[in-house]
This record gives C-alpha cells, structure tokens and sequence, in this order.
C-alpha cells in the first residue's frame, strides 16, 4: 500500500493535483456554488470560508513533517511550499473579503478596527507573520538567507498556528460557540506537540554525557 501512494506522490502529475485541489475552494468560493448555498449573506460566506480555508490549509502544512517521518513517505516534502503558498493565499483572500465587504477598502476604518477589536489585531498580527515566511519561500530567498536562518524564521509558522486558533477563538466566544475551534485546537495542538518531541528527543542525547558525567562526580 505504501509503495503505491509513494509512487503516487513521485508522479509527475502530482504535483499538478495537488495545485488543482487546493484551488477548489477558491473557484468554489468566487463560483458562488458556496454563496449559493450559504444563501442570505453571501459577502460574509465568503469571508468566514476564506478564513476557515486559511486554518485548514495551515493544519495540512504542519501535518506533512509528521506524516512524511510517521507514514515514511518523503516524497510529500516536495508539497510543503506549495501549501504554504496556499495558506498565505487563502489569507490574503480572507484579508481581501473584509478589507472589501466590512470596511468598503477605507484604510483608516480598517486600522481603527484593528485597534479597537482584538480578535482581528490577533489575526492580522497572524497574517503580518505569515508575509515574510511567503516571500522567503523561494530557492533564492533561502540561499540569500543561509539555511539555519531560514529554518529559524520558518519556525514562525508555529506562532501563527496558536495566533489562528486565538483569532478564530476569539470571534466564536461572542457567540459561545467552540466546538470547531476545539477541533482545530485539538489538531494543531498534536501537531505542534509533536514537534516538542522531535525536538526533545534530538536534544536528549547530546545533554545525556553531560548528566551521566554529573552523575558520577555526585
Ligand atoms: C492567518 C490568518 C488568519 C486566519 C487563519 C483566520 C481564520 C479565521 C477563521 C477560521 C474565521 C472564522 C470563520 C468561520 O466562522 O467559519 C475567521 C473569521 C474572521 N476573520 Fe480571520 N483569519 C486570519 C486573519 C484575519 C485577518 C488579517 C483579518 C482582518 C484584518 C481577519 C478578519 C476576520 C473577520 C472579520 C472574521 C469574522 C467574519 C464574520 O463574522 O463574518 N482575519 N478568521
């Protein structure tokens, strides 16, 4: 079975796929079929599905590190920039829907919601962060930058993660409805405490000499 999904992902048409499907949302979205089906207010479908996008998209990046090293599937590295790219698309439509549909594109308006409601200055603090990480995500960028200081700003993503569950926590609290925001909690929270493992573990051995040294002068 595996062997089969990693010929899949070697595919030369994979890649294509994966860019496909993760437009859908978006020619689903501006399509209408989703207004269509949301109905009464359509400007707003567009805004919250934009922003529900934006987390799931950012739940399958930080997914592929731990399915590609559990699952054994390398091959599913190749997808993580493009998703990424997605996220920040997703993002920025969701930026866009509000920027258009809430404030009617006034700029002070939008800063002075921004400081005046907290949820949104969460999420755009999140789409701040999210900027660089996208306009480093190029071969260029990340040899212009040198590998340890990309991987250092990339580690960004994992605030973004907690700002976005935050945000969308914050937006729901009015209306004392969480059961999505768990969910997403729930995933995001694995996913990241996964890498607190990782991270662990990797460090365990080399701290290891260290403690049996103290140990035995003790
Ligand atoms: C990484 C960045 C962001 C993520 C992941 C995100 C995610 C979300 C999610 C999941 C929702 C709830 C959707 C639902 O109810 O189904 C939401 C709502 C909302 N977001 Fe964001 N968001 C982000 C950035 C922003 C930014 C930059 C702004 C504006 C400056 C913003 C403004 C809003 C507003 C106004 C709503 C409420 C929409 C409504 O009540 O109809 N978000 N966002």
């Amino acid at each position: 079975m595996r062997s089969f999904i990693r010929r899949g992902l070697s595919s030369p048409f994979a890649k294509p796929i994966a860019f496909v499907l993760a437009l859908l949302p978006f020619v689903w979205l501006v399509g209408g079929a989703e207004l269509d089906r949301r109905g009464a207010n359509p400007a707003e479908a567009l805004e919250r599905s934009s922003g529900d996008w934006t987390l799931r998209l950012l739940c399958i990046v930080l997914a592929i590190t731990p399915l590609r090293t559990v699952a054994g599937l390398p091959e599913l590295a190749k997808f993580r920039r493009m998703a990424g790219l997605f996220v920040y698309f997703y993002a920025v439509l969701h930026l866009f829907a509000y920027s258009w549909f809430d404030m009617g594109f006034d700029l002070a308006d939008i800063g002075g919601d921004i400081v005046k409601r907290p949820f949104i200055l969460v999420g755009f603090t999140a789409i701040v962060l999210l900027t660089p990480l996208a306009l480093t995500s190029f071969n260029r960028a990340i040899r212009a930058l040198g590998a340890r200081r990309w991987q250092l700003l990339h580690r960004l993503v994992y605030a973004i993660a907690v700002l976005a569950v935050v945000h969308f926590f914050w937006m729901r609290a009015g209306k004392h409805n969480f059961a999505e925001v768990a969910v997403y909690a729930v995933v995001l929270g694995g996913l990241l405490a996964w890498r607190v493992v990782q991270f662990v573990r990797k460090k365990a051995p080399l701290r290891l000499p260290f403690a049996v040294n103290w140990l035995q002068k003790q």
